[in-house]
């Protein structure tokens, strides 16, 4: 990166306090942007979606490890403050080298894993489901997450690797979705679950369906409120909440928004405006 380029993304934090990096591997991260932006008018983002390599779920803990770093040293170069791996995958294969690698630099590193303690809290004795990519439900993270929390074996956990290249094919009203998340999930339902952990940040993008499926008393539980209070935490950051608890809505600013996809930055319109509408999608459909 040229030093003016350098220039231009470390003094366009000007006017707000702070820049904050997101990654995924694609679309999946604009759910915890949103929550970002909403929850954190005092800071801006840059957001990277790693749509060249996406899904990560199905790719090798070696490939992960080394798009994720990669990614960290991008934003990070970028003027970052902090980084949030917006994908629960990157989180299980790549959190803890990461943090090592920059613990010196005193950077953040902020990952997600499934919300696995409220949905167990919510629901203090039946099943709770969990849903995830095949790579964080083989992941030791999860594994471990379970040992410490799961005692009773109430936890199932599903992968779901369809759900990640429907979002991605922006066939977010698909007919197929339907089809596909009843032949997955009907033993669930029969089971009378109503306690869904959304272990993918992918799967945001299908809750009215996941809604439809498991019925009107279904609760499902997403990791993006928690991992943008753990942020602002961190950054010294009061969250704008409103008084019923949630982030003050917001619009996907340009102004505070820089995104990126696998390294280039997006300046088509089209592809901003995709990008404002799956922001506005989120404000219907968030828990
Ligand atoms: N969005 C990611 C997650 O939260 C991963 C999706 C993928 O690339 O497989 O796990």
């Amino acid at each position: 990166m040229s030093v003016q380029e350098k220039d231009e993304y470390t003094h366009s934090a000007g006017g707000h306090e702070v820049t904050v990096g997101i990654f995924d591997s694609g679309i999946g991260g604009l759910g915890v942007l949103h929550e970002a932006v909403c929850a954190l008018p005092q800071a801006r983002f840059l957001f990277y979606a790693d749509r060249a390599h996406v899904p990560y779920g199905e790719r090798s803990e070696r490939e992960i490890l080394s798009y994720a770093e990669e990614i960290t040293a991008f934003l990070r170069e970028r003027g970052c403050a902090a980084i949030v791996i917006a994908c629960n995958t990157a989180t299980s294969v790549a959190a803890e080298a990461l943090r090592e690698h920059y613990r010196g630099e005193g950077l953040p590193i902020i990952g997600m894993e499934p919300a696995v303690k409220p949905a167990l809290e919510w629901e203090p004795e039946g099943p709770v489901l969990v849903i995830a990519t095949p790579v964080t439900v083989r992941e030791h993270k999860l594994q471990a997450l379970l040992e410490r929390l799961d005692a009773t074996h109430r936890v199932h956990v599903h992968p779901m690797p369809e759900l990640v290249r429907f979002a991605e094919g922006e066939r977010f009203e698909d007919p197929a979705v339907e089809a596909y998340l009843a032949e997955e999930l009907m033993p669930y339902v029969e089971a009378g679950i109503q306690s869904v952990v959304l272990g993918c940040t992918h799967f945001n993008y299908f809750v009215p369906q996941l809604r439809a499926l498991f019925g009107p008393g279904v609760r499902l539980f997403d990791g993006n409120d928690g991992t943008v209070r753990h942020l602002a935490a961190l950054l010294g950051l009061q969250a704008e909440s409103e008084p019923d608890g949630r982030f003050r809505e917001s619009a996907f600013d340009q102004t505070r928004i820089t995104c990126f996809d696998s390294g280039v930055e997006i300046t088509d319109p089209a592809e901003l405006a995709f990008f404002s509408r799956l922001h506005a999608r989120f404000a219907q459909t968030r828990q």
